[in-house]
């Protein structure tokens, strides 16, 4: 008798084969476990605006907080004694213009904050970037717009330079890791250019390669004050119904250097994780974005499911899938749970 979710390898039928043998002793489901969920796969998005003593609740996202650079300092220092060790930092600035130039200043919000994070933390955090202007626009697109065809868009190629000098300014600030996030055609290699020409050769690009036009964003634009001002961002952000375009998008971007690959948001696209696993190799991430966390922290509000339950079994769905680290502001929670 042949098992068929082992393809043609022989395998003996019930009552000898008896799945349940290896359930019943919990310190065989140990070590037969696949996938093992830990703090050291969790990477922690902040989120940081001016000012001094700043820690505003964000109504859609309890436990996480609008901080200003001391707070951060603070908050990071937290997550470091429960065990999280990687974060990503977003950036609300003080002013907004249409070509988001506050996000290239030396003194910038982000650019600020790696100081401070350096300097308070030292080598003990690592400190991912995501790169985009929609926070730094007035129109909240992800880059500088132009008329196409009568409406506003955002000019792909009048976009990479600056994209790829924020990048510059917020490494030079002492960035470890890079993740843009805006969609453009050609952003990686833009951004590789501008990086091994400012002599940061050293530094690995995480590309959110495969972003959906996601509804699950919500929560995360009301905290980040980043909402498109006009429209939507379905010229740039991938259509939810496609799947074999985002193996193209994550092919164009590991050719043009990228080290990492992202997929986002993460449960509605377990099988997009799984494909680019299979079929590239290389280190994944997965965005379990705010509206997924939303769900979950109002349901468990309500009585309705097992917050940790839930949460852990979300977390470990995402890495059997196939993503190697996991963005998620359930990051704190869990590393105390697993504690
Ligand atoms: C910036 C960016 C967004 C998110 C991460 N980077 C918002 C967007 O594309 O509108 C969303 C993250 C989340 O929902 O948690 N471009």
């Amino acid at each position: 008798m042949s098992d068929p979710s082992s393809g043609d390898l022989p395998s003996p039928g019930f009552p000898t084969a008896r799945p349940r043998r290896l359930r019943y002793n919990p310190l065989v489901r140990d070590l037969v476990r696949e996938t093992e969920l830990s703090p050291r796969d969790l990477i922690l998005p902040l989120f940081v605006r001016h000012g001094k003593g700043v820690r505003q609740e964000i109504g859609s996202m309890p436990g996480n907080y609008q901080l200003s650079v001391d707070t951060l300092v603070d908050e990071v220092g937290a997550a470091r004694e429960l065990g999280v060790k990687a974060f990503i930092l977003f950036g609300i600035p003080a002013q907004k213009d249409a070509r988001g130039s506050s996000a290239l200043e030396d003194e910038g919000i982000v650019q600020q904050s790696l100081r401070a994070l350096r300097k308070a933390h030292g080598p003990d955090v690592l400190l991912m970037t995501d790169e985009c202007f929609c926070e730094y626009t007035d129109h909240g697109h992800c880059g500088i717009l132009h008329k196409r065809d009568g409406s506003l868009d955002v000019d792909n190629d009048a976009t990479l330079p600056i994209l790829a000098e924020q990048c510059v300014s917020h490494a030079r600030a002492g960035a470890d890791v890079i993740a843009p996030s805006g969609m453009m055609d050609g952003m990686v290699g833009a951004i590789r250019r501008g990086l091994d020409t400012a002599g940061f050769t050293h530094i690995p690009i995480l590309s959110y390669a495969a972003k959906y036009a996601s509804g699950f964003y919500g929560p995360f634009r009301d905290a980040a004050e980043s909402p498109p001002q006009f429209g939507d961002r379905n010229t740039y952000q991938m259509d939810p119904a496609n799947g074999d375009e985002a193996m193209k998008e994550v092919a164009l971007d590991l050719a043009e250097g990228a080290d990492m690959i992202m997929v986002k948001p993460a449960l509605s696209y377990l099988d997009i994780i799984r494909r680019v696993k299979e079929r590239f190799r290389v280190p994944v991430a997965a965005y379990n974005v705010s509206g997924e966390f939303a769900m979950v922290k109002a349901a468990a509000r309500n009585g309705w499911i097992d917050e940790k339950r839930v949460t852990l079994e979300i977390l470990t769905s995402i890495r059997r899938a196939g993503a190697d680290m996991i963005l998620t502001y359930h990051a704190r929670d869990v590393a105390r749970w697993l504690k």
